[in-house]
């Protein structure tokens, strides 16, 4: 293999075992705050069928799919989790019990433009409460994330979530620019959602270019923008028609989230609406205070995604929380662990014909529940050691024939240069 070659696809990664131990850490925080919540785990393929994800908003995330054709089949990897979870429920819907919480750990595929934060396969904790119209919903995922968050050592303060409503700003435009084009609502929020890339002056342009999706007189598009700058609930609350149902439900939201204690670090943003064309009321990204990376987080309720896939109708809303970002996140906060290999003792046997009570010792060691190396090939004592010690190995127990005959191993503890004899454990 050439030796350029030996890297691997550009934006993907190897994880060597530093860098496994690293994902693991940080999924396996996610595994136990979504236990706590009371979420089951499940699982999907990562090649699915590629209609799973073909929408015709306009979307990157299609635009980015990994699609291929095989024996007749168009088939793609998956750029997300939420469509394998919506088909799944789907597929048992009778037999499951509403409202649902689900939550998954996968690989996603896209194939982005690559810059800081953003690679061409990604891992994601995704969790999902299906079945549940309230946000009260919304509320318990977003607990959930700042459990995370917390466990992750972020200090408070040190991530917001940035909350707004689809339906907000739905109800806003019906009643004024979109009345008659209620259906360009979802392509204009997928260039809403390049706000923070391109700017103001970019979106306006995409919004009112008579051959895009969505083709705005340019004076109503400078009104689109201008809703989006609005930061206070109260004044977008304004905007939109009197008694606006998703104003009342924000409301409610925040007033859930005080009891949550996590509502002074949740602010209301009107220019968050998010990238993906099947949201539909309150939406929500995690970005660090000091604003400098991309969202740690993002989610949203989707309540006509399962009727577009073909389905009955079901209310539903879900996160995504890639490993990523975060990652960025933490090692600038210094708070990366150095996670050492988890190696508890070496067995050496001085002798060949000493290898079965080596393997003897190695058996019963094992079965306490240690992670246990036999020496494979015959060595020197002196380098036992020192590949021990590199290896970061917490002791190493020497089997020669005088310890055979004691019924006994040599340890030496690698921390203290300390050795005794010890018995073999029952
Ligand atoms: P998303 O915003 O596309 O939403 O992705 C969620 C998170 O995944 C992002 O905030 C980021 O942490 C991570 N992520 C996404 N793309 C990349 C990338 N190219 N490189 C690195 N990290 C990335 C969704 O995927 C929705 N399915 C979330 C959801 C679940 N909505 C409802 N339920």
């Amino acid at each position: 293999m050439a030796k350029g070659k030996l890297q691997p696809p550009r934006g993907t990664r190897d994880f060597f075992p530093e860098d496994l131990r690293l994902r693991q850490w940080f999924f396996e925080h996610c595994r136990a705050v979504a236990h706590q919540f009371a979420f089951e785990e499940v699982d999907a393929p990562i090649v699915e069928h590629a209609e799973l994800f073909t929408r015709k908003a306009g979307e990157e995330i299609v635009e980015q799919l990994y699609h291929f054709e095989i024996h007749g089949r168009h088939l793609a990897l998956r750029p997300e989790l939420t469509p394998s979870i919506a088909r799944m429920v789907m597929s048992r819907a009778g037999a499951l019990r509403f409202p649902l919480r689900w939550f998954a750990i996968g690989q996603n595929w896209r194939y982005e433009r690559m810059t800081r934060g953003r690679k061409r396969e990604h891992y994601q904790w995704n969790a999902e409460i299906i079945g549940a119209a309230e946000v009260s919903a919304e509320a318990e995922l977003m607990a959930a994330i700042f459990s995370v968050f917390g466990r992750l050592g972020l200090p408070p303060g040190s991530v917001k979530l940035r909350v707004n409503s689809r339906a907000l700003l739905e109800e806003t435009l019906l009643a004024g620019i979109l009345r008659k084009r209620p259906e360009i609502f979802a392509p204009l929020c997928v260039i809403v959602d390049k706000l923070s890339k391109i700017g103001t002056d970019a979106v306006a342009q995409l919004l009112s270019d008579p051959a895009g999706p969505v083709g705005i007189a340019a004076s109503d598009a400078r009104d689109v923008v201008d809703l989006l700058s609005v930061q206070d609930l109260e004044a977008a609350v304004k905007n939109a028609p009197a008694d606006s149902p998703s104003a009342r439900d924000l409301g409610r939201l925040f007033a859930l989230l005080d009891a949550y204690e996590i509502s002074e670090h949740v602010v209301f943003d009107a220019s968050v609406v998010r990238g993906l064309a099947y949201y539909t009321g309150v939406v929500f990204e995690a970005f660090d205070a000091a604003g400098t990376l991309r969202a740690v987080c993002g989610g949203g309720r989707y309540d006509r995604l399962f009727e577009t896939l073909g389905g009955k109708s079901m209310p539903a809303v879900g996160f995504g929380f890639g490993d990523v970002v975060i990652q960025e996140l933490l090692a600038d906060h210094g708070l990366l662990p150095e996670l050492s290999r988890p190696l508890d003792a070496i067995v050496f046997a001085m002798e060949d014909a000493l290898r079965p009570e080596a393997i003897r010792w190695a058996r019963q060691l094992r079965g306490t529940g240690q992670a246990v190396e036999i020496v494979l090939d015959p060595a020197r004592l002196k380098r036992v050691y020192a590949d021990a010690d590199r290896a970061g190995a917490r002791r190493v127990y020497l089997i020669g024939p005088d310890e055979l005959e004691r019924g006994v191993a040599r340890v030496r503890d690698l921390q203290t240069g300390d050795e005794r004899d010890e018995k073999l454990p029952d």
